[in-house]
């Protein structure tokens, strides 16, 4: 039996996935929520949300008895010994993190901490700017308890690095954990902790206090989005350039070993649930600092114009897009979840609807939540030969692996006119150029 008792506040991909994560190593857990519907759904090994493997590791963790979802969260607290706080931090119009969810769950927390009489350790893991964890958390959970962080509870800033669609994999197996630490005592419980489930498999910590805890995740995040915005540049900078080509260059740079061959995809840009806001906040956090961040916030600039050089590509092609019809290919912010946050698809698809074109679209995972946004405005279709049938152009936005397999015979058998923008780099140029209206982002033609 795990000495340790968890509780999760929170049930997004971070919380859902720390807590099967720890069931599945045999820890009991408690995941908590304000969601009835979640918790009955999570109750039943059913994941609110779709993240591969995960029904697999939820199904075994609730049936073997590690893992149940409780609506509210001061029992889950006073029935456990470490808390961890994975709460959703989302962007506010101007890029700062709006902190309500962390401050209600922190006054729960408080409120149980004072009917606790043995020692428990709270674990900030939602992305937080510098400071928020040693003075927004702090003092709420110390004015809720009436007691004393480092004494009668612990309290550290532990940031998460998953990825969507490979959310189970990276909880599982991460390349570092990072423990920012109010105190020793905290500090050395959550390492315990760390040290008991990855046993042999332990990845490298990095003990540190809570603003630099906090700091790097944002840094990790803008780094990794840094590469992806210059790579963009230079497929920009391909595409003006006639017989170059980003993937080669994105490769042989990738090769030395001070840049690393990762995050140099060119494509449509970066969306999702945090390169977008995680950029945005820093780029608020430092401003609020006096300092001007011109780096990241050109990051930012590359993004946002980016998914719009697939509409200039069909307009090259087609001319005015008004009355077009033009097949979406992916919807999804990237492949393997149906997540379509700040997807560009739906920057895209809002410009064509702008410009008068008639739109439809497909993707294996995300048709309900764009039907969602789109409603009737657009059409949408049941597969991929389906979506680019009788279509002036196709746009492929997300690199879902079926997509791979649509070969340069099925859109000229399929399309209105077989024009195809790969907005990915998912396709061979030698080989579709050669057959069909073909253009990629980042060739230089
Ligand atoms: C990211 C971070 O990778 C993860 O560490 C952090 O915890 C949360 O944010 P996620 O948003 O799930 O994870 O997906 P990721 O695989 O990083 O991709 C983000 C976006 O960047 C996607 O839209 C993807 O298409 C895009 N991307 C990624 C590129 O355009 N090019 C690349 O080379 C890599």
């Amino acid at each position: 039996m795990a000495p340790y008792k968890i509780s999760v506040a929170g049930t997004g991909y971070v919380g859902l996935c720390t807590a099967a994560g720890f069931a599945s190593k045999g820890y009991e857990v408690i995941a908590s929520t304000h969601d009835p519907e979640k918790a009955d759904k999570i109750n039943r090994g059913i994941p609110p949300f779709f993240e591969p493997h995960l029904e697999e590791l939820l199904k075994e963790a609730v049936s073997d008895g590690y893992l149940k979802c409780e609506v509210g969260r001061t029992e889950a607290v006073k029935k456990t010994d470490i808390t961890f706080v994975a709460v959703g931090t989302p962007s506010q119009p101007d890029g700062r993190i709006n902190l309500q969810h962390i401050q209600d769950c922190a006054r729960e927390i408080g409120e149980a901490l004072t009917e606790k009489s043995s020692y428990h350790l709270v674990v900030v893991k939602s992305t937080v700017v510098p400071g928020t964890t040693q003075n927004i958390v702090k003092p709420i959970l110390e004015n809720g308890s009436n007691k004393s962080c480092g004494k009668d509870f612990g309290l550290c800033m532990s940031p998460e690095f998953l990825r969507e669609g490979s959310a189970v994999h990276d909880t599982l197996n991460p390349d570092r954990v990072v423990i920012g630490e109010h105190d020793k005592t905290s500090g050395d419980t959550l390492h315990n902790l760390s040290r008991e489930f990855y046993s042999e498999e332990l990845p490298p910590i990095v003990r540190t206090n809570l603003p630099t805890a906090e700091l790097v995740k944002y840094a990790n995040n803008a780094f990794l989005a840094t590469k992806i915005s210059f790579i963009n540049q230079i497929a920009n900078i391909c595409e003006k350039t006639s017989g170059t080509d980003v993937n080669i260059v994105a490769n042989a740079i990738g090769l030395d070993k001070r840049i690393g061959s990762q995050f140099l995809r060119a494509g449509l840009g970066y969306g999702g649930s945090c390169f977008p806001k995680d950029v945005k906040a820093l780029i608020a956090f430092s401003t609020s600092l006096g300092y001007d961040p011109l780096i990241i916030k050109a990051v930012e600039n590359v993004n946002r114009a980016q998914p719009y050089k697939a509409v200039k590509l069909a307009e090259k092609a087609l001319g005015d897009l008004k009355d077009k019809r033009i097949a979406i290919l992916g919807l999804a912010f990237k492949p393997d979840t149906d997540d379509i946050r700040e997807s560009t698809s739906i920057k895209i698809i809002n410009r064509l609807l702008e410009n008068g074109a008639s739109v439809v679209s497909y993707d294996p995972a995300a048709m309900t939540n764009t039907k969602k946004i789109f409603g009737e405005r657009a059409d949408y279709a049941p597969s991929a030969i389906e979506c680019i049938k009788g279509a002036n152009c196709c746009i492929v936005a997300t690199a879902w692996e079926e997509f791979k397999q649509i070969k340069p015979r099925d859109f000229i058998q399929n399309m209105k006119t077989p024009i195809v923008i790969d907005g990915r780099r998912i396709y061979n140029p030698e080989e579709y150029s050669c057959e069909l209206d073909f253009t990629a982002i980042g060739l230089g033609q």
